[in-house]
């Protein structure tokens, strides 16, 4: 029997602006999710949250994309939406963009990262949430974690990682999607995924055709048509024999690498690792941030260390990188709105360009 894991997330209502979701909407999921657990939707769930996005993780045994899983997560969020109307939250109720479920989550506003899978006899899974940035953040860490001998020197010296892996990739603007095989094409890969915005990774699979991992690469922005919110994204990567080791699979965070969708959608900035706690995007409404979780996945259960998971950069090891990112924010930030730290203008996702060239329309000459 398979199991699987699914990762649905969502901004439905925030405290102090965009900073962090409410805990009566938590409370809220956790009512709708326990049900669809002694209803035997569900074998078990956590829910937590990244600043201002309520994650849901979710175990099962339905497969991908299954109606009633998403139709879960669906009632959790709108039920939690109303909850968030009545207090006035920020931003109540943003990431539903409908408010009938038309039997797949997907194309409704929050990001979905689903896999399935025969259980290994232990399995290892990490959840990682974001908020404060794009699905492309996750390009370089996945890319590093399974494709990058100096992160993971598994890769070298593992017989079981050897033969690399397989990445697909999605074109976000033409809806269109590639396999790429490393190493052997690994240049063509970084050709592609240096480009965030639009080349995502969104799955990884042993070359025996295993999932190794799984990113939500939903964009809310092309969705709508129009910014109503950000696209902060979730990953599911399995860990050990036979998979990067856990150890392999934080490292890449070890570098605050940068990212875009900080303040207003608009800005570049460095992405700060950090525990469940202090996901609290406050500074310039960031830095953008990041929180790892891990589990062992046991018949489809969720097991965690006493009430949860363990809380993987909740580790004084990752205090250099904290410290690093917020030395990297203070320096970009001294650029106020120049590039590169304000997004080029056809990436951002507010501007008040149109409205400043139709003013100047008139007072614009030739230069010759
Ligand atoms: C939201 C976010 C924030 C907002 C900013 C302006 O996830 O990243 O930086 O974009 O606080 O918000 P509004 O336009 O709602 O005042
Ligand atoms: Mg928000
Ligand atoms: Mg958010």
């Amino acid at each position: 029997m398979k199991t699987t894991v699914s990762v649905i997330k969502a901004d439905i209502g925030s405290v102090s602006g965009h900073c962090i979701a409410h805990p009566e909407l938590m409370e809220i999921c956790d009512d709708v999710l326990n049900e669809a657990l002694e209803s035997s939707i569900l074998e078990d769930y956590y829910i937590t949250r990244c600043g201002d996005d309520i994650d849901l993780i979710m175990t099962h045994r339905r497969g991908e994309e299954d109606e009633e899983v998403h139709k879960t997560a669906y009632d959790a969020f709108l039920k939690a939406t109303e909850r968030a109307r009545e207090l006035k939250l920020y931003g109540a109720g943003q990431d539903l963009l409908s408010d009938t479920f038309s039997g797949n989550i997907k194309g409704m506003g929050p990001g979905v990262a689903e896999m399935e899978f025969k259980e290994r006899p232990s399995d290892p899974v990490i959840v990682y949430c974001c908020d404060k940035t794009e699905p492309g953040a996750f390009n370089l860490p996945i890319y590093k974690i399974f494709a990058d001998p100096f992160n993971t020197s598994g890769l070298v010296i593992d017989p079981s990682l050897h033969d690399g892996f397989k990445f697909e990739v999605f074109d976000v603007m033409e809806h269109k999607k590639v396999i790429l095989n490393c190493p052997e094409e690994m240049y063509d890969l970084l050709a592609l995924i240096g480009s965030t915005g639009r080349y995502v990774i969104k799955r990884v699979f042993k070359k025996n055709g295993e999932i190794a991992a799984s990113i939500s690469t939903e964009r809310l922005n092309l969705m709508a048509g129009e910014y109503i919110g950000k696209d902060d994204p979730v990953a599911i990567v399995r860990a050990q024999s036979g998979f990067p080791a856990g150890g392999e699979c934080v490292e890449p965070f070890a570098f605050p690498h940068m990212v875009s969708g900080w303040m207003r959608g608009s800005h570049n900035g460095p992405m700060m690792p950090t525990s469940e706690f202090e996901a609290n995007p406050i500074r310039f409404d960031g830095p953008p941030r990041v929180i790892g979780l891990g589990f062992q996945v046991s018949d489809a259960k969720l097991i965690g260390v006493g009430d949860g998971p363990v809380d993987l950069f909740d580790d004084p090891a990752f205090d250099a990188t904290r410290e690093e990112a917020s030395k990297i924010a203070t320096y970009i930030r001294r650029h106020g709105p120049f590039e590169p730290h304000r997004l080029p203008s056809e990436e951002m996702e507010y501007t008040s360009l149109p409205g400043v060239m139709e003013k100047l329309e008139k007072r614009f000459e030739d230069m010759e």
